[in-house]
């Protein structure tokens, strides 16, 4: 999947941007506030219906304007050519077409446009809360197996319904059994589909981190959220005291996590900012590289500020990586020649200057 033409409207300090892409590397560079990150954050919203900078689409519309609208042209494979349009309204209505017809469902549109975005937020990967590496695992299951999504939604709904039972004081021991019943089979269910994507990227990851780095003893732990040995069932049996007097479920795949580990202990805690980098980097080129290897699809890469905390050799090696990718990628970086002697003679670069949410002349 790749982006061919993209067109920006009232976006930020962007009142109306045209772009070509190249189905390769793009890059993007200006001074501070120029714009560079608002065209990333465009084909965020262009895949997901929303911002990786904000919740509130009043801060992304531009001052003044009634919507922000974007429109792309996306190779999408088999599919061809699709024509993406968004409009999101200060009202907040939303209206996205995929190849002139409206769409309800925005998994449709992920699934059309799979993204990766790297910026100084993926540092939470190593050190933010579980929930960002749950976050990471499930895009993996969301973009691979089929019946990921199903397995996922009905977890969150048996969840939902047994802490609000368990906070109303509903749930009787009696009756635990028969309602965790669904809760533990598509618990398990979902458990499976992590393990089974986690079986195939960590060893991608580990190889493509040798690319980048010589960390021998970095290594990547999977905790499916509850005791294997006892096994769900006994588990929230157990627990089942402490979940009432709390009012929520302790233990489930709700609470799984990725641990990445350096010598036994937290990676985050002794890797320098650079290194933390270009492991991040090494875990989402991993998933890019699976995508492409399991589903023939490709996923489009955000990198925004790429040569940051980088220095000149790392810069090139993690560029080798990512033209390996055979992925579009929209780089920003406020030099240009951050990158003059990055990429190879064979990959298209294209350029794009911008200043005041447009093209430099
Ligand atoms: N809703 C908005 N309307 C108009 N301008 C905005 C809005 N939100 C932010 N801006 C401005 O748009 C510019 C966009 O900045 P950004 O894309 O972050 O630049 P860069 O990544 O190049 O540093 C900034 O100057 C910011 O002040
Ligand atoms: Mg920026």
């Amino acid at each position: 999947m790749s982006i061919s033409q993209l067109s920006i409207t009232h976006l930020r300090n962007i009142a109306s941007l045209k772009l070509a892409l190249s189905p390769q590397i793009n890059l993007f560079y200006g001074g501070n506030g120029s714009g560079k990150t608002s065209i990333l954050e465009a084909v965020h919203l262009l895949s997901l219906a929303r911002s990786f900078r904000t919740t509130k689409h009043k801060h992304y519309i531009q001052h003044q304007q009634p919507d922000t609208v974007l429109f792309s042209r996306i190779n999408a494979g088999h599919s061809g050519q699709l024509p993406v349009g968004f409009q999101r309204r200060q009202d907040g209505n939303l209206k996205i077409r995929i190849g002139g017809e409206s769409i309800d469902s925005l998994a449709t549109l992920a699934e059309l446009l799979p993204i990766q975005l790297i910026n100084s937020d993926t540092f939470l990967l190593l050190e933010g809360s579980p929930a960002v590496r749950r976050q990471f695992i499930d895009w993996g299951g969301f973009h691979l197996q089929p019946q990921f999504l199903s397995a996922w939604k009905a977890v969150r709904r048996a969840l939902q319904q047994r802490n609000s039972l368990l906070k109303h004081g509903k749930l009787q021991a009696s009756l635990r059994a028969t309602w965790d019943h669904e809760f533990i089979a598509r618990s398990l269910e979902l458990d499976s589909y992590r393990q089974a994507y986690l079986d195939l990227l960590i060893p991608c990851f580990e190889r493509l981190l040798q690319q980048l780095l010589e960390l021998d003893e970095l290594s990547l732990h999977y905790q499916c959220g509850w005791d294997k040995k006892r096994g769900l069932d006994t588990v929230l049996e157990q627990s089942f005291e402490r979940d009432r007097n709390l009012g929520f479920t302790h233990q489930g795949p709700q609470r799984a996590d990725l641990k990445v580990k350096l010598r036994g202990m937290m990676a985050a805690d002794l890797l320098s900012r650079g290194q933390q980098k270009l492991v991040v980097c090494a875990l989402k080129v991993a998933q890019g590289y699976l995508l492409r290897q399991q589903t023939e699809r490709s996923c489009v890469y955000l990198i925004d500020d790429l040569p940051a905390e980088l220095d000149r050799q790392h810069r090139q090696r993690l560029c080798r990586l990512l033209e390996q990718l055979n992925s579009q990628i929209l780089v920003t970086s406020t030099e240009r020649d951050a990158f003059s002697d990055c990429w190879s003679a064979d990959v298209e670069v294209r350029d794009f200057a911008i200043h005041d949410g447009a093209l430099a002349q």
